[in-house]
This record gives C-alpha cells, sequence and structure tokens, in this order.
C-alpha cells in the first residue's frame, strides 16, 4: 500500500490576552456591529509580552503535540515554521523552534506563504514522509500579526490576531493522511497585500519608519475579490479532481480571513455550513495558524472520526492559494 503522510497529533498555543471590537471602538471610528457584520470577528489574541514572538508560540503549540504522541523531542526528524512574522530576518524560527523544544535530531526551515503557509508546509512535509525518508514531521504555522500591524488603520488592524497550531505527520500505509493537494501562487498580487519595508528592497530607515512601511498594507477589496475566487475554485478543483461531492466531506477547515469568503467557498463545494470549522469570531486572523488552530479546536469538540473526509483550502497574500485533501487518520 502506498505510503502516505498522516496527521498523528494537533497542538496549538493562543496567548492569554483578548483584544475586543469593543476595544477598537476605542482606538478609531469603528463599531463591533461593523466589525461583525463585514468580517465575522468579534475578538482576537495578542502576545503582548514583548520578550515572546512567532517561535514560543510554535514551541508551545509544539510541545502539546509531543505530550499527546508521548514522544521524546529527540524523536523529531524534521521542522517546518510557516510563518511572516518570523522573530528575526534570520535565523529560521524554525531553528528557534528546535532549539526551545530540545528537537536536537530535527533539521528545520522556515516557508513563507503567508495566509496559504501552513497548507504549503503540510504539503511540503508530507513529501519528506511519503518518500520514507523521514518519520516524524513538524509543521507549524503561527504569526504574531500583532508585531505588524498599524494600530491606527482600522481598515487592516481589526483583521488579525496572534496564535500559533502544530501537527505531527508520521507514515501510514491505511489509506489516511494528506490524499491530494493543489497549490498556487500569483505574483500579480504582490501590489495589494504587503509589509513593504524590512527586506532588502526598502531596508529599515528613518524614511520607512515614518511612512508606516513596516506595518501590513491591503487593499481589502481587491484581495477579498480574489480570495473568494480562489479558495471557492481550488477546492471545488480537487473535490472534482478525486470524484467527491458535497455529501461526501466530512468538514471543510477554511483559512480564517472572512466569514463571508469562507460562505462563499463552502457554498460553492456544496456543503452546508454546518460541515464548516469556524472560530474567526474568536481569533481572527492567525495568518499561517488558522488551520491548525482550527483542526485543534475540532479535535477539543471530537468531531473528527477516522477516515473522515476533509478539505482545507487557504487564500493568502502574494498571491498564494490552495487546497489539501486529508483523510483523517484516528477517531478524535
Ligand atoms: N470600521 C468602520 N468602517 C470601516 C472600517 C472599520 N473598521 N474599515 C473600513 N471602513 C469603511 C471604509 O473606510 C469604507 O468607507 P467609505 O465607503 O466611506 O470609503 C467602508 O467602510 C467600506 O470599506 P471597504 O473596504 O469597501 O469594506 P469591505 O466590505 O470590503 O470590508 C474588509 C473590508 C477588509 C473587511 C474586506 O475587504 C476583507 O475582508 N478583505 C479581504 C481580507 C482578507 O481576506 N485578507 C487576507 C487574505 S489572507
Amino acid at each position: 500500500m502506498k505510503l502516505t503522510a498522516a496527521i498523528t497529533a494537533v497542538g496549538k498555543y493562543l496567548p492569554p490576552d483578548v483584544l475586543t471590537n469593543a476595544d477598537f471602538e476605542k482606538l478609531f471610528d469603528t463599531t463591533d456591529e461593523w466589525i461583525k457584520t463585514r468580517t465575522g470577528i468579534s475578538e482576537r489574541r495578542i502576545l503582548k509580552d514583548p520578550s515572546k514572538a512567532t517561535s514560543f508560540m510554535m514551541a508551545e503549540a509544539a510541545r502539546r503535540v509531543l505530550e499527546q504522541r508521548n514522544l521524546d523531542p529527540l524523536d523529531i526528524d524534521l521542522i517546518i515554521a510557516c510563518t511572516v512574522t518570523p522573530d528575526m530576518m534570520f535565523p529560521a524560527t524554525a531553528c528557534l523552534v528546535q532549539n526551545e523544544i530540545g528537537a536536537k535530531n530535527a533539521f528545520g526551515f522556515d516557508l513563507n506563504a503567508a495566509c496559504s503557509g501552513f497548507l504549503f508546509g503540510l504539503s511540503t512535509g508530507a513529501q519528506f514522509v511519503e518518500t520514507g525518508r523521514y518519520k516524524k514531521v513538524l509543521v507549524i504555522g503561527g504569526d504574531k500579526m500583532s508585531s505588524i500591524i498599524d494600530y491606527t488603520d482600522r481598515t487592516t488592524a481589526i483583521l488579525f490576531g496572534d496564535g500559533a497550531g502544530a501537527v505531527l505527520l508520521e507514515p501510514s500505509t491505511d489509506g489516511t493522511g494528506v490524499l491530494d493537494h493543489i497549490l498556487r501562487s500569483d505574483g500579480s498580487g504582490k501590489d495589494f497585500l504587503y509589509q513593504k519595508a524590512g527586506g532588502s528592497l526598502h531596508p529599515a530607515s528613518p524614511e520607512t519608519i515614518h511612512n508606516h512601511w513596516h506595518y501590513i498594507y491591503q487593499d481589502g477589496k481587491t484581495v477579498f475579490k480574489s480570495a473568494v475566487t480562489g479558495m471557492a475554485d481550488v477546492s471545488a478543483e480537487i473535490m472534482a479532481k478525486n470524484n467527491l461531492q458535497g455529501q461526501d466531506i466530512a468538514y471543510l477547515i477554511p483559512h480564517q480571513a472572512n466569514l463571508r469568503i469562507i460562505d462563499a467557498t463552502a457554498n460553492r463545494m456544496g456543503i452546508d455550513s454546518g460541515k464548516v470549522i469556524i472560530n474567526i469570531g474568536r481569533y481572527g486572523n492567525t495568518t499561517a495558524g488558522t488551520i491548525p488552530l482550527a483542526l485543534s479546536d475540532a479535535i477539543e469538540q471530537k468531531l473528527f472520526k477516522r477516515g473522515d473526509n476533509l478539505i482545507f483550502a487557504a487564500f493568502g497574500a502574494g498571491y498564494t492559494w490552495g487546497a489539501a485533501w486529508v483523510k483523517w487518520t484516528y477517531n478524535t
């Protein structure tokens, strides 16, 4: 039987501090009603401790995975850290996580595909397992979005939160695991969602700071249109490619950017809203964290059974987008 990469454990970390829509009402001209209606978000978590960053949240999520499988950190072969908010430009956040959890036998690297980061990381990690080369791969998605948010920009600040989620991939021959994925990029989206400065094109300078170029910029309307089409199309495509109908899908686990984008994707897939894992209301958009956080929440609610067909779907900056078909491995 073909070797597949099964998800055998899922862990998460959410910082304790909560930033509510009411808090934003005090910061700028907005209302709880506007934010909820346009995005579905009520509150988000913020990592306030200035001495902690993305690697801290990722390491916490990874520790929970190790606990679940009763593993020694030395058992881990590979760590893929998916993020757009690395602790530093280098070294890679994956190396910081490796050191923090004591995974001395693992190698690691970072993967930047913005909000599609976890999906791209999952597909990448699955390849390393499917070849038979590695047996325990941690794929971690997480972002400290509060570190790149302009809290005077009401159109962007309301959308994002901090958090991280991790999965363990292990080889399986029982037909469950990551069975297919379709990944896409379109760099012409670069003008609509970006963090302009801090890279080699615009290194930090008084000018970049003055112009707020170290924060996220998003043309929300344009990104929204592309996200609706991209996420819905690729989800429908992966179902058609694998002869899956709406009734075959147990759950859609979508990237949580906007409730209206999620609804459009579910409609296009022909699945009803009860089969969609949604937690955007509590966490906002945690970028590479959303899918593993949603997975973790679903597992806490004991929603999945062995053999369930799950579709993961995401859209993000780049543009990047994609979908994965996962046959779930264990009863939750
Ligand atoms: N509170 C109140 N009003 C706000 C506001 C806020 N927080 N933010 C923006 N507005 C105003 C705008 O200024 C605009 O006013 P105007 O018509 O007087 O110019 C009006 O609301 C409509 O703004 P618009 O940007 O057209 O709203 P929208 O319906 O497109 O919703 C987003 C804005 C950001 C919620 C939406 O575009 C979105 O979710 N985009 C995609 C997000 C996404 O998926 N990003 C990441 C991909 S991973």
